[in-house]
C-alpha cells in the first residue's frame, strides 16, 4: 500500500482514489472550440494490451478526444493520464496517426523523411540521424509494404500509401500506446488488411491500440473493446457485451437503419 493510502486507512479517512494506470484514462473531460462542447464530461479508461474502437457519428468529438488526450488542444476541464502519468511525462509512450484529411500533404519531404520524424523524439532535434536510423526507418516502411517508395515525395503517393507511411512513422516511435484516427478511411482492402495485421501484431506484443473507426461491419473482427461516443460517453466495454443495437442506436441517435443494424454481428443485449 502506498504511504498515502496507509495513512488514510489508519486515520479512518476515505482512501484517495488509486491512480488509473490504464494506457489512456480520461475523467470528466470537456473540450470546447466555442460555446458548445465538442466533448462533454467524458470518462473513459482504455485497457492495456487491447484494441479499442472509438465509434460515433461525424462530429461526435472522436478526433477531439484523441487530440485532447495528446494535449495538442486544450481541455476546458477534466483529467487525462497516460499509464497513470500526466501527458507531458508520458509523451514518448504515445504514437499518433492523425485523420488523413487534417494532414498537409504538400509538405516537402519523402516517405522515409516522414518516418524519420518519428525518431526525432529519441534522437533529439540536434542529434545526428545516422545510417542506423535510416535502416530502422526503412524497416518500418517495409513492415507496411512501402520500402519501395522510401524516396518518393509524400505528396506524390496515393491516399492509401500515405496512410501506410504514417503508420510506419508511428511504428518507428516504438510507443506503448498507438492512437489512430480513422486509419482505414479510403484505403483499399489489401491496405486495410496490411494495416490491421500490423495493429494486431502490436496488440499481441502487449501494446495498446485505439482507433477511431467508422466501419461498423468490422468492429467485431478487428477490436476487443469499443467506446461509443457522441459528445458524451455512450458506453464502453468489451465488444462482446457492448457492441449492441441499443448502444448503436444511442450513439447514432437512432439514425442507423434497422436493416443495417440487423446485418451487423451484434452482441445480444
Ligand atoms: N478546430 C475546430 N474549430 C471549431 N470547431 C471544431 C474544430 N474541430 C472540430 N470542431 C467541431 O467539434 C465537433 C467535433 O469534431 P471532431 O472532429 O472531434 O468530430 P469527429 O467525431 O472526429 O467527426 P468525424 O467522424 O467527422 O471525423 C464538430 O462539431 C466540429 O465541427
Ligand atoms: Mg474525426
Amino acid at each position: 500500500m502506498s504511504p498515502d493510502l496507509t495513512l488514510a486507512a489508519q486515520s479512518g479517512q476515505p482512501a484517495p482514489a488509486a491512480p488509473d494506470l490504464a494506457p489512456l484514462a480520461v475523467r470528466g473531460l470537456t473540450v470546447s472550440y466555442g460555446e458548445t462542447p465538442a466533448v462533454f464530461s467524458v470518462d473513459a479508461s482504455f485497457a492495456a494490451g487491447a484494441m479499442t474502437a472509438i465509434v460515433g457519428p461525424n462530429g461526435a468529438g472522436k478526433s477531439t478526444l484523441l487530440k485532447a488526450a495528446l494535449g495538442v488542444i486544450p481541455r476546458l476541464s477534466g483529467e487525462v493520464t497516460i499509464f497513470g502519468a500526466p501527458i507531458d511525462a508520458a509523451r514518448d509512450r504515445i504514437a499518433y496517426v492523425p485523420q488523413r484529411a487534417s494532414v498537409d500533404w504538400d509538405f516537402p519531404t519523402t516517405a522515409i523523411g516522414v518516418v524519420l520524424m518519428g525518431l526525432y523524439r529519441k534522437v533529439g532535434l540536434i542529434g545526428r540521424l545516422t545510417g542506423a536510423h535510416r535502416a530502422t526507418a526503412l524497416a518500418c516502411l517495409d513492415r507496411v509494404g512501402m520500402a519501395g517508395f522510401a524516396e518518393r515525395q509524400i505528396g506524390q503517393l496515393s491516399g492509401g500509401q500515405q496512410q501506410r507511411v504514417f503508420l510506419a512513422r508511428a511504428l518507428a516511435q516504438e510507443a506503448d500506446l498507438y492512437l489512430l484516427d480513422e486509419p482505414f478511411a479510403g484505403v483499399d482492402a489489401a491496405t486495410e488488411k496490411a494495416i490491421i495485421d500490423v495493429l494486431k501484431h502490436l496488440r499481441d506484443e502487449g501494446k495498446s491500440v485505439a482507433c477511431v473507426h467508422h466501419d461498423l461491419a468490422t468492429v467485431r473482427d478487428y477490436f476487443d473493446r469499443v467506446l461509443f461516443l457522441n459528445v458524451r460517453r455512450v458506453a464502453e466495454g468489451p465488444v462482446e457485451t457492448t457492441f449492441t443495437a441499443e448502444n448503436l442506436n444511442a450513439a447514432y441517435g437512432g439514425r442507423l437503419a434497422a436493416t443495417h443494424i440487423d446485418e451487423l454481428q451484434l452482441a445480444s443485449a
